[in-house]
């Protein structure tokens, strides 16, 4: 596991971004797992910043899949992730996007709706999945003792989940979603985690350096053969004491990098 620790989220931001790009100036069809949150929002604006400087040719080969949705929320409301995908990335990328794909919270049965968005990652593996965490370690919206061979399913939202995402959702906060399962999130090529701030500080430090366990979800990434961690100073804070300092390498522009293996931590 690679670490980059940026001065601050903005360039944390740029630095995600950056490892996407390459992703969109392919021609061959590309898979994409796609996340939302706060975190993602400076992702995003900072690929669409970078593409739009590049002046490509676009090709129409990125599919992408959305980790989560908000149970009985339609896709047009304000505080539903589709609406929060269009908004911040969606509408800017056209050119580049083959079909975007997403878990539908008005679907009449959760069930018959898990199990399309389940046949549709199993047909093959995302290439590259983005990833947030939440203060209790959840990715996705699988929660603090998820299975880790859980799929896509219903999911209840843990009360802290609830208390954190209603400052920002507009209405009725529900208590519910749809989202892709810890084994499908396992079972991507790539997987890019990006994390900022003072209050994702103990979780990742949990997440990336404790036991491996259930009741942090995030944890099962010690796990996967290919991981990148993006985190800003605030949200390395307890992470860094792990590591020696001759561990910890200057990459330039503030930014440095750690790699995790038994030496390091
Ligand atoms: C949402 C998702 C969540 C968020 C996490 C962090 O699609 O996957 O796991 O990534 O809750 O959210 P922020 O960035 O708002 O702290």
């Amino acid at each position: 596991m690679k670490i980059i620790i940026a001065p601050d989220s903005k360039q944390a931001g740029c630095y995600a971004g950056s490892l996407l790009v390459p992703l969109f100036t392919k021609i061959e069809p590309v898979r994409l797992g796609l996340a939302t949150g706060k975190t993602m929002i400076g992702v995003y604006q900072s690929l669409i910043r970078q593409l739009a400087a590049m002046s490509l040719c676009p090709v129409a080969h990125v599919s992408t899949f959305n980790l989560d949705e908000y149970w009985q929320v339609p896709p047009n409301h304000p505080g539903s992730f589709q609406y929060f995908m269009h908004r911040y990335l969606f509408t800017d990328l056209p050119p580049f996007l083959e079909q975007i794909h997403f878990l539908r919270g008005d679907a009449e049965k959760a069930e018959d709706e898990c199990r399309r968005f389940d046949t549709l990652l199993s047909q093959e593996p995302v290439d590259t999945q983005l990833l947030g965490i939440g203060v209790n370690g959840h990715i996705g919206f699988n929660e603090p003792g998820t299975s880790f061979s859980s799929r896509t399913r219903k999911v209840q939202l843990s009360p802290s989940t609830i208390k954190r995402n209603a400052l920002e959702f507009p209405g009725v906060m529900p208590k519910a979603a749809l989202s892709v399962g810890i084994a499908n999130i396992m079972e991507a090529n790539n997987v890019i985690l990006v994390a900022c701030g003072e209050d994702k500080s103990h979780v990742l430090s949990q997440a990336l350096c404790g036991s491996v366990r259930e009741e942090c979800p995030a944890s099962i990434l010690q796990t996967h053969p290919k991981v990148t961690v993006i985190v800003d100073k605030m949200a390395a804070q307890s992470l860094i004491k792990y590591f020696s300092r001759h561990a910890i390498q200057p990459l330039g522009d503030g930014l440095s990098r750690v790699e995790i293996d038994e030496n390091s931590v």
